[in-house]
């Protein structure tokens, strides 16, 4: 004869199973939610800067719930594979160049339009403005959500010859990101633009497979060592690097509500201090790259600086309407501070 009651035996299996049940939700329920972060940059400009800042500011203030995961410099994707990271839900958070985002949005291509913006000041009075409120909302479509705009800084012309006047990359073979509008602008110099992801272009620079590139920053030229492979660099201005930091959108949305807000509110600080030091960052970076010799930086002329300007600008009409005319003009009027 059984010691045990089989009535009891089930009783007790049973409130097992529940408790067991109850301590496994109960993990669940403290599993933060893993939000990976990827760019290409290195840690040490203003997208990496800003990164990290999230990273610490989210463990501080919602260690328990949330977790930022950075991986920096395409240590997990290059851009192109992120954003498909991104939609397929592999990836929660990006901080891509405008220049990335052309086919999700006719309207962000307008960042890429050369000589647009005269300094990063004009940039934010349009980021902060009616259009800039656009663009960041122009790819819910493709459910991808523009939460804020991050600074890097104005582009610099780089390559193994001196580029002091538009014929002077004639027939030069320039890296430039996945954008129309900026190899459009390589077209207009008589050069040949190539389209190529950021981790290869050093190796492009020391093989000779691309003679330089039509426009980076100081910060990301310092940082990716590519003064190591070019011998000038040309203050040109010609166009702005700016940031869209983007989510998915299903993503974001069914975030519970008090975590978004709190995100939200770590995201401002964040964007806040990312934009207030990216020209500091930028103007060391050149400080540095002057330092390290081996690459003679040029100054332009005011008289320089407008032939390049010229030379570039048939590609203005050419995207105007594709773009916005109105954005076009809501930029253009952003540089001079009202
Ligand atoms: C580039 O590809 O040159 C940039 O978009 C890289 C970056 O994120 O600044």
């Amino acid at each position: 004869m059984s010691l045990i009651n089989p009535k009891i035996l089930a009783g007790a299996i049973g409130v097992a199973i529940l408790m067991g049940g109850v301590a496994n939700a109960q993990a669940q329920a403290q599993d933060p939610i893993v939000i990976k972060f990827s760019h290409v940059v290195a840690n040490d400009t203003p997208k990496g800067q800003g990164a990290q800042l999230l990273q610490k500011l989210v463990k501080e203030r919602l260690g328990d719930k949330v977790k930022i995961e950075v991986y920096p410099n395409s240590s997990l994707y290059d851009d192109t594979k992120g954003l498909n990271a991104l939609l397929t839900g592999d990836v929660q958070l990006l901080a891509p160049s405008m220049a990335k985002l052309g086919e999700y949005s006719p309207s962000v291509q307008l960042m890429d339009l050369p000589f647009l913006f005269d300094d990063m000041e004009a940039v934010t009075r349009f980021e902060q403005g009616d259009g800039g409120k656009q663009i960041l909302e122009s790819m819910q479509d493709n459910n991808i959500l523009g939460l804020a705009y991050w600074h890097n800084g104005m582009r610099q012309l780089t390559s193994n010859e001196p580029l002091i006047e538009p014929k002077d990359a004639r027939g030069m073979k320039l890296r430039v990101e996945p954008s129309d509008v900026l190899a459009a602008q390589i077209n207009e110099l008589h050069a040949i633009p190539r389209k190529m992801a950021f981790g290869e272009v050093y190796q492009g620079m020391q093989t000779g497979v691309i003679d330089g590139q039509g426009g980076n920053t100081w910060s990301n030229i310092y940082t990716q060592k590519w003064n190591e492979v070019q011998s000038d660099m040309t203050e040109s201005n010609n166009g702005v690097l700016d940031y869209m930091l983007i989510t998915n959108a299903k993503f974001w949305n069914g975030l519970p509500d008090d975590v978004r807000d709190t995100l939200d509110d770590i995201l401002a600080e964040v964007t806040e201090s990312v934009n207030s030091k990216a020209d500091e960052l930028n103007e060391q970076a050149k400080k540095d790259i002057i330092a390290a010799g081996g690459t003679e930086v040029h100054e332009l002329s005011p008289e320089q600086v407008k032939a390049w300007r010229d030379a570039m600008s048939p590609v203005l009409d050419e995207y105007r309407d594709e773009i916005g005319s109105d954005l076009v003009d809501a930029a253009q009027q952003s540089n001079t501070a009202n």
